[in-house]
């Protein structure tokens, strides 16, 4: 079971940015990706749905073998971890906790937005974990529908981008915040247009690398980390179509993606 993949999920195509910041720091491991591109967005379903979608990808991955899984989607991390923690016997690891710790890292005046989908919004997973782990932020959380569609759809590096996302963040733009949580794994592939948004004053924290180090720390203290020698293995696998999921993920990760599955629910 230790040489097993670690299995990855996310609604679509933003769980690949914490794929690549695993990828990065555990070469040696073996990952399989589950985007669940037919059924995006997440950030508009009910937890109830959520919990559904979670339980079903959660089992796929494990019966493919996986010794632990991550939770890649911060909507479905609000809605899912706990049940799945709850159930599952392999360790399961969600993004708000190492998104909020790399806040906290960076943050100078402790005033920190978390931008995220409405159903992460709605939530108070961010009000409750960082209330728990005693990171003294003063956290404002803002929704932002539409930011998601715009990377599904491609649309990352078009004057819309900067358009919607400027819409929707401009009240950022006189608060007093240094620090931005991207609480959806979509944002990192539109930080170009948040940027020049936000401004240089403004730091982007995404929780990919701090959940990578995260999964690593796990790994290490259970004695799972893979002993290969050769290159990790890379499959991914989606609901929706697979040859426009290679052709998205080749263009956000810069390197083609070699072995793409598609999987159809029957329900
Ligand atoms: C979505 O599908 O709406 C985004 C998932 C997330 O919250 O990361």
């Amino acid at each position: 079971m230790h040489d097993g993949p670690i299995g990855v999920f996310d609604s679509g195509l933003g769980g690949l940015t914490v794929l690549q910041a695993l990828a990065d720091l555990l070469p040696h491991e073996d990952l399989v990706y589950f985007g669940d591109t037919a059924r995006y967005p997440y950030g508009d379903r009910t937890a109830p749905e959520l919990r559904r979608f979670s339980d079903q990808i959660a089992d796929l991955l494990v019966a493919a073998g996986a010794k632990m899984l991550v939770v890649a989607c911060n909507s479905a991390t609000a809605a899912a971890l706990e049940p799945l923690r709850a159930r599952l016997t392999v360790p399961v690891i969600g993004v708000v906790e190492p998104g909020l710790r790399a806040a906290a890292k960076v943050s100078r005046s402790r005033r920190t937005v978390v931008i995220g989908t409405r159903m992460t919004a709605a939530s108070g997973i961010y009000e409750r974990t960082a209330a728990g782990l005693d990171l003294a932020l003063d956290l404002e959380v803002l929704a932002c529908p539409g930011f998601v569609e715009l990377v599904e759809e491609g649309r990352t590096d078009t004057p819309e981008a900067v358009r919607v996302v400027h819409d929707r963040l401009a009240p950022l733009l006189r608060a007093r915040t240094d620090t931005l949580v991207l609480g959806c794994t979509h944002y990192p592939l539109l930080a170009r247009a948040i940027g020049r948004v936000v401004g240089r004053h403004v730091t982007l924290v995404s929780s990919a690398d701090e959940t990578a180090f995260e999964v690593r720390d796990l790994l290490q203290r259970t004695g799972w980390l893979s002993q290969r020698r050769r290159d990790g293995r890379r499959t991914f696998v989606t609901s929706g179509s697979p040859s426009r999921f290679a052709e998205l993920g080749q263009r956000f990760l810069g390197t083609p993606l070699d072995d793409v599955r598609g999987h159809v629910w029957d329900v």
